[in-house]
Parts: structure tokens; sequence; C-alpha cells
């Protein structure tokens, strides 16, 4: 027995899964042609024993030559440690964090910079900043109490 489906019944079906397959082409196309991919943590790290663990041991800035930097960062309940960095403009930045206890977020205000911290893994992102300004570091995944108060500041002179 064959079902009936109403005409405009079926072209809304072809129009909906005509919509899914685009966007999967749409995410397949970014993902492995234009290689957009999320910041991945290539890195491992024992999140028990992150205050042991260089470079996480000392957190903060490091010139590696002009106008390049690495910043090491611990991001835990409710805080970012360095709170504050100080680079001069124009400068290119590659952060690295990681967290000792739950998953947070480590995203600076007005650049592409957005990653989870996700404890046992080393995330990193760069930027170049060219405009000189006090940047926002924001944790904004929801991880606790004092989630809301979790912020860093990064000086850009
Ligand atoms: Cu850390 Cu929200």
């Amino acid at each position: 027995m064959r079902m009936h489906v109403h005409r405009y019944e079926r072209w809304w079906m072809t129009f909906g899964f005509s919509m899914l397959v685009l966007f999967l082409c749409i995410i397949f196309f970014a993902a492995f042609a234009d290689n957009m991919n999320p910041p991945s943590g290539l890195q491992q790290i024992d999140p028990t024993r992150v205050a042991q663990t260089p470079p996480f041991d000392h957190p903060g800035l490091r010139r590696l030559s002009d106008g390049k930097y690495e910043v090491y960062y611990v991001a835990q309940i409710f805080s970012f440690n360095p709170q504050t960095v100080t680079i001069p403009a124009g400068s290119t930045v590659t952060f690295y964090a990681t967290s000792p206890d739950v998953v947070h977020g480590f995203s600076i205000v007005d650049t592409d910079v957005n990653m989870m911290v996700i404890p046992g893994w080393v995330n990193a992102a760069s930027h170049t900043f060219r405009r000189p300004g006090t940047y926002l570091l924001l944790c904004n995944e929801y991880c606790g109490i004092g989630h809301a108060n979790m912020a860093a500041k990064i000086e850009v002179q």
C-alpha cells in the first residue's frame, strides 16, 4: 500500500532535507577545504599536577623575539593566572591555557580568541594585537558560583 503524502507536504520535506544536506556541505567545506577547526588540545597534561608541570608551574608571559610572545595561563575557580600581562602593540601572542579543576572558557573580547579550557588538556590560540588598549579576558563557560567574576586583562601599549 502506498502512503499518500500531500504535494505541499512533499515539497516541504524536500526543502527540509535539502537544507540539511546544504548545511552539512557547508560544515564539511569549512572544516576540510577552509581548514576551519576549533583550536585543538593537542597536548595533554595531568590536571592534578598543573602546579608542578612546566611551564604551568610558572604561568605568565614569555618573550620569544621582537613582537612574538607566548603566555601560559592557569584557569581555575575563579580566576586566571596571570591576572594582567602587558605587551607592545603589534605583537603576536600565543595563549596556552589549562585547568586543574573544571571546564572554563577563554575568550578575549574584540579578538577571535575563544577557546575552552579543559582539565587534562592544553589549549592554544594566537592573536596579533594591532590596536593599543585594555583587552578583557573572560571565562565564558559556566564554572560555578564565582563564574561571573572570572576575568583577567591584557594591556596592549
Ligand atoms: Cu571559569 Cu566560568
